[in-house]
């Protein structure tokens, strides 16, 4: 099997003063990497932060923690050289955002990244097929994008199924509203890669959380290649 369990906390719902120190606290808990939501204020109605700050993380935190950037931006094109130049390691665009997906994922590749492609809810999971051969992760939105803490939309897991059962070794993400009350279903779907924000960071007890969430989609992947 290609892909493992993995859990990348959002760190969007933490002390945004303190993000360095949150980055590492997370990667202490046994986080396996880190997602990071950059939004623009016009892709999505809010704006957190660009480069200038991923750049200064990544000085704080050295390079071992894996950024996963979550571009909710318009014309993504702009920021792939300013993005691999601060230190990001891959670079997750959405569907909706570009005309040109085939030159944006070369370019993300040329960088030296790797590629996530994001799909929000109203976008069908046959848009993103086309591409899915060409990117390192599919990355299924389960709210709208644009704020934390919001409500996990189940019925987003069909797409997650599809693709699973389309793309086998694919990395799988899915992203919102996604905790130990939600796991379960994202985890039979198929989705290996798991990004949490609030129930995370907002636990008195991130590590066991973390862990949790990691069982459960390991179970998920072993049962599923036991049942091939
Ligand atoms: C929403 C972001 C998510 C968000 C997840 O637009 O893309 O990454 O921070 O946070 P929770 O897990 O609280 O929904
Ligand atoms: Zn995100």
């Amino acid at each position: 099997m290609a892909y493992s369990a993995k859990i990348g906390p959002s760190i969007l719902s933490s002390d945004l003063s303190c993000l360095g120190n949150e980055c590492v606290r997370m990667m202490e808990c046994g986080a396996d990497y880190l997602h990071l939501d950059v939004m623009d204020g016009h892709f999505v109605p809010n704006i957190t932060f660009g480069h200038p700050m991923v750049e200064c993380l990544r000085k704080s935190v050295g390079q071992d923690p894996f950024f996963d950037m979550h571009m909710m931006v318009s014309r993504p094109e702009q920021w792939v050289k300013p993005m691999a130049a601060a230190g990001a390691n891959q670079y997750t665009f959405h569907l909706e955002a570009t005309t040109n997906p085939g030159n944006l994922i070369k370019e993300i590749r040329e960088s030296g990244m790797k590629v996530g492609l994001a799909i929000k809810p109203g976008t069908t999971v046959e848009e993103l097929a086309p591409w899915a051969n060409q990117i390192d992760m599919a990355l299924v939105m389960t709210v709208e994008p644009g704020f934390g803490g919001q409500k996990f939309m189940e019925d987003m897991m069909p797409k997650v199924s599809w693709l699973r059962s389309q793309f086998p070794s694919l990395d799988i993400e899915v992203d919102g509203g996604v905790g130990p009350d939600s796991i379960h279903k994202c985890a039979e779907a198929g989705a290996n890669m798991i990004v949490s924000g609030s129930a995370v960071i907002g636990s008195d007890d991130p590590r066991s959380v973390i862990a949790l969430l990691r069982t459960v989609v390991a179970e998920a992947i072993q049962k599923r290649s036991l049942d091939r």
